[in-house]
């Protein structure tokens, strides 16, 4: 068996995206093992180029991270010598309403539940006993301020964030005293596909490489709640806070009640 080394081995998930290839460049540089995860097989290919150019040692995949078995192998793969330093569970989709007025359709709601929910807990079911046997380790999950309070346009989005925002803050718990820390990252509008996809204002819209940076700072950091841009995040951390009908007044006079259709 190989001999564990020092270096950071970091794998991303969503690389391929907006955020995800923002952080993989953020943290390429020499002594870097990067594990880079996206299906679009070009953007994927530029990235890791990228990222080798940086001094990164780069390996790159593109299984269906939705089965349990070719998940579970490839993670089996990667914590050969040892499991990755830092887990960034990036990999997240959005969906509409139909615009029949039938909502959102099932089989799409079910779709993102496995990606945005189901897939970074199997992911981390594996990863995170693994990281707390060996007393180090961070793991990074991606919410979004979506998840403070449900929003009436994407209502299988919202609860997928919610969901994760939980599970990682009870991750972070069970694995503190075992040197393995854990940041949910809450973002709100960055630019990228999935956001100009949804409809709706975009308020203080962030570029990805902006984005990048706060969170690598606060992974650094093993900040608990890295949530971004500040007047939105506190915004929405008031919709939380203040009695549910009321929350969902003001959701309604800033213009995110029901959708359109
Ligand atoms: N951008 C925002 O405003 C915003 C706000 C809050 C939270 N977030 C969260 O941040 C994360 C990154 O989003 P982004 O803005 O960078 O979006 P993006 O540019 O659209 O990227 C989405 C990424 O997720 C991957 N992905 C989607 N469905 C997948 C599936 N079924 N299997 C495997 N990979 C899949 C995509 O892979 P392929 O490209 O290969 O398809 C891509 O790498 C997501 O979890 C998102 O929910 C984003």
């Amino acid at each position: 068996m190989p001999a564990a080394s020092s270096a950071p081995r970091i794998l991303i998930t969503g690389a391929t995206g907006a955020i995800g290839g923002a952080l993989a460049r953020q943290y390429a540089g020499p002594e870097v093992r990067l594990f880079l995860h996206g299906r679009q097989q070009a953007s994927l290919r530029a990235l890791a180029d990228v990222c080798r150019d940086k001094g990164a040692e780069v390996t790159t995949s593109s299984i269906d991270l939705c089965d349990d078995e070719a998940l579970l192998a490839w993670l089996e793969q990667l914590c050969e010598p040892e499991p990755p330093t830092l887990v960034i569970a990036g990999a997240g989709m959005n969906i509409s309403h139909a615009d029949d007025g039938t909502g959102e359709r099932w089989q799409d709601a079910s779709d993102l539940l496995a990606i945005n929910l189901r897939a970074p807990m199997a992911m981390l079911n594996y990863l995170a006993p693994r990281m707390r046997r060996r007393g180090h380790g961070q793991l990074v999950l991606m919410s979004s301020l979506a998840a403070y309070h449900g929003l009436p346009m994407i209502p299988s989005y919202s609860a997928s964030k919610a969901g994760i925002k939980a599970y990682g803050e009870a991750l972070r718990g069970w694995l503190a005293p075992y040197g393995v820390g854990v940041s949910v990252v809450m973002p709100g509008y960055v630019s990228s596909r999935m956001c100009h996809a949804m409809p709706g204002p975009k308020p203080f819209l962030w570029q990805p490489e902006r984005a990048a940076r706060l969170i690598r700072r606060g992974v650094a950091r093993n900040r608990a709640r890295i949530s971004f841009p500040f007047p939105l995040d506190f915004a929405c951390w008031w919709l939380a806070v203040l009695p549910a009908g009321l929350a969902q007044r003001f959701l309604k006079w800033f213009n995110y009640g029901e959708p359109a259709s």
